[in-house]
């Protein structure tokens, strides 16, 4: 089904399962410890040895010499896969660095060998035997020390630029020009990268731990150079991603030459925390420059947004800019994203890559540009919205509810309580601060296939190779088919995350959501259409609902409909110019209350509230839980996420979640959600638009101003940590 014109009334409208607040489906398996993740594939991986991953001990070089006549020979070992006997391992297009060094190094801790033995016990202590020389080579791991050095990235991240930025900024009443920088983060999810690899002959199983099935077919296939239909990947289960598992990182290859060094006996492979962190990706650092200029009326005049980070050689560059390009009003304007050589672990997508650390900057230099002007935060950004896009202005928002957002999130907040004088308000020995900051997102599409069917006893099935990375996917699919197929929840089935079904949007940018309900419908559009042809109903009248099947004063069950034999369809959605003729973003406004202790600096966040405008919410719980997850991350990367670089050795020194800080429930107080109430039509026939990364975009930026309304300090560097604050 081509998605190319605005949705009009369609059966998801009834809202009878969609739009509910229901339980995950799949939560009952989660929470007993019964839904396999890929580390634990026993029931069809069984007897599986385990692999142990050695990495580079330096960042950058020549892998002299391996000897492994010690590994080799320890309790249990089977294998010991290195470069020189592992055959090709290239390096997928998708990838910056290869999956395997050898005998050139590319960054810390990349793979160098697996050990492979009969119990985890074994390949780790194996895997300290294994000796490794190096001849190591000097590497660059200092943005700022390389930031001059910087050149524009190839393809899909231009400058832009409009009017006259530098005459319009040099005649502004009011200006600011202020550098603010961000450190690297790593995603820290729950669940480490895992697999479980096993071969039949040339055939490939992999049990792995990913965002996007599709992706991962391809870079293996790319990686190992074996055909794509000689590999088999199911991820049916994730324990979150946030971006680090959007394509498949070392633990699947070195799982996949670990299994075919022991003849195929299935190899289970998880990397330890300290090579999550340094092994495969990290959101990059940025140092980015903001400079507004402003009439005394507040409306935005110039506005320039330039964004430094650093990648290995072939990668690319953080897009902090992104959001500044269409969230506020502006006849001047320009952006510019510069790209440094590092040779640190390759830097990627974290959840809501870009917009996460551009809105750490833009959304706290407006809040300076509005103490500057003395007007309520607030207030400016509302004066400043644009129903445009301001780059192009005869390109309008497919839906645009900023300001309802920034309203409504005021009125529930109680903002109008906040004393815009810093330093005013104490609450024992607590400065206590309010902050606000607009949130924004883009709403990205995907295509996205599904495969559909009822059987005789009405039951539904729904097969699509999309994950649920934590987010809910199961259930809003479940809904989705259950809303079009006219059944309950409890008649519908749901299969993930495998290869041998449709290709799907998979989990990524949040376009998930929308993209993999909207795939769905397509395949239930085609599975009615099948249902009426064969009932000879008229498509235009027919029902679904309450388990049957209905037309003109004809009622079929659906359970008789499908017959003994069943009936399946199978479609995709394909999204056309939409998302070019129209921007299409999610908005929102985030209010958040600290208190800043006026002894030692110790901020905590006492409040948060946020208001969301991103279409049609197909989930309230699930969507609010990706909010609440979302502002929760933001409280992490405003006061304590920091991957800590040595620069020397060009590598991050706090690898584990000992000392790679983030929020515990302790650090987090009441978060208020609230969804605004309405629909896309533009963005799928779902109406709906992305959520997962929404929440997390600005919120960090609010802390910050409520930081600095709390005590009169202004941090530009993240994340604010006492130190800063005194
Ligand atoms: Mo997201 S950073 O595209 O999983």
């Amino acid at each position: 089904m081509k998605f190319d014109t605005p949705a009009t009334a369609n059966p998801t409208d009834r809202m009878k399962v969609l739009g509910k607040p229901l339980d995950r489906v799949d939560g009952k398996l989660k929470t007993t410890g019964t839904a396999h993740y890929a580390y634990e594939r026993n029931d069809v991986a069984p007897n599986a040895a385990y692999g142990y991953i050695v990495g580079s001990a330096i960042a950058k070089g020549r892998i002299d010499s391996i000897d492994d006549a010690d590994a080799k020979a320890a309790p249990g070992v089977l294998a010991v896969v290195t470069y020189k006997n592992a055959g090709t391992v290239a390096k997928a297009k998708a990838h910056t660095a290869r999956m395997l060094a050898g005998p050139d190094v590319q960054h810390y801790d990349q793979a160098v060998a697996v050990v492979v033995a009969e119990t985890f016990e074994q390949a780790r202590a194996a895997a300290k035997l294994l000796r490794v020389t190096y001849a190591r080579t000097a590497g660059s791991f200092d943005l700022a020390a390389v930031k001059a050095s910087a050149t524009k990235p190839k393809d899909g991240n231009p400058d832009t630029a409009v009017g006259n930025f530098a005459g319009a900024f040099a005649k502004a009443a009011v200006k600011l020009d202020e550098q603010y920088t961000t450190p690297d983060q790593s995603h820290t999810m729950m669940e480490p990268h895992s697999t479980t690899a096993a071969w039949q002959g040339d055939k490939l199983t992999l049990w792995t731990s990913n965002q996007m099935i599709n992706w991962a077919v391809r870079d293996m296939s790319e990686t190992l150079g074996m055909p794509k239909e000689n590999i088999h990947v199911m991820s049916p289960y994730v324990g979150g991603g946030f971006g680090s598992k959007l394509w498949i990182r070392s633990d699947a290859v070195m799982a996949a030459l670990g299994s075919r060094a022991i003849g195929g006996r299935p190899v289970k492979l998880a990397l330890a925390r300290p090579q999550v962190m340094n092994n495969t990706t990290h959101r990059p650092a940025t140092i980015q420059r903001l400079r507004i200029g402003a009439q005394k009326d507040g409306k935005i005049t110039a506005i320039a947004h330039e964004s430094w980070s650093g990648d290995l050689p072939g990668g690319g560059p953080e897009t902090a800019p992104n959001a500044t390009r269409l969230l506020y009003a502006g006849a001047n304007r320009m952006t510019a994203t510069r790209l440094a050589v590092l040779d640190l672990p390759e830097g990627n997508a974290m959840r809501a890559p870009g917009e996460a650390v551009g809105l750490l900057a833009l959304e706290a230099a407006m809040d300076e540009l509005a103490e500057k002007l003395k007007m309520d935060p607030v207030q400016l950004r509302i004066i400043n919205d644009t129903q445009v896009d301001p780059e192009k202005p005869t390109r309008q928002f497919s839906q645009r509810d900023l300001v309802g957002c920034l309203k409504t999130g005021a009125e529930r907040f109680g903002w109008n309580k906040r004393n815009p004088v810093p330093g005013q308000v104490r609450d024992g020995r607590w400065l206590v601060g309010m902050g606000m900051a607009s949130a924004f997102r883009d709403n990205v599409t995907m295509k996205s296939g599904a495969r559909v069917g009822i059987d005789k006893k009405g039951v539904v099935t729904v097969a699509t190779d999309m994950t649920d990375i934590g987010t809910g996917s199961y259930t809003i699919i479940a809904q989705t088919a259950a809303e079009l197929m006219g059944v309950p929840m409890d008649k519908v089935i749901v299969l993930l995350g495998d290869s041998s079904f449709p290709t799907s949007s998979g989990s990524g940018g949040q376009w998930g959501g929308n993209s993999s309900t909207a795939g769905v419908y397509a395949a239930c559009m085609e599975l009615r259409a099948r249902v009426a042809q064969k009932l000879g109903f008229n498509s235009t009248d027919v029902v679904f609902e309450d388990g049957k099947v209905k037309s003109g004063n004809r009622s079929v069950s659906l359970s008789e409909a499908a017959g003994d034999a069943g009936l399946s369809a199978e479609d995709s959605i394909e999204f056309g110019d939409l998302t070019k003729t129209y921007a299409q973003a999610t908005f929102g406004a985030h209010f958040v209350e600290v208190g800043v202790d006026s002894a030692t600096g110790e901020i905590r966040v006492r409040r948060m509230s946020g208001a969301f405008a991103a279409g049609r919410i197909l989930n309230p719980k699930s969507a609010r839980s990706q909010v609440i997850g979302a502002m929760t991350m933001g409280v992490g990367a405003a006061l304590m996420e920091d991957a800590i670089v040595d620069k020397r050795f060009g590598y991050f020194v706090n690898h584990d979640l000992a000392e790679y800080h983030v929020p515990a429930h302790a650090d987090i107080p009441m978060q208020d959600v609230f969804f605004m109430d309405e629909l896309d039509e533009k963005s799928s026939p779902m109406k709906a638009k992305g959520i997962g990364e929404l929440g997390l975009c600005g919120v960090g930026a609010a802390i910050a101003n409520a930081v600095y309304n709390a005590c009169g300090v202004r941090i530009r560097e993240y994340p604010l940590t006492l130190d800063k604050v005194i």
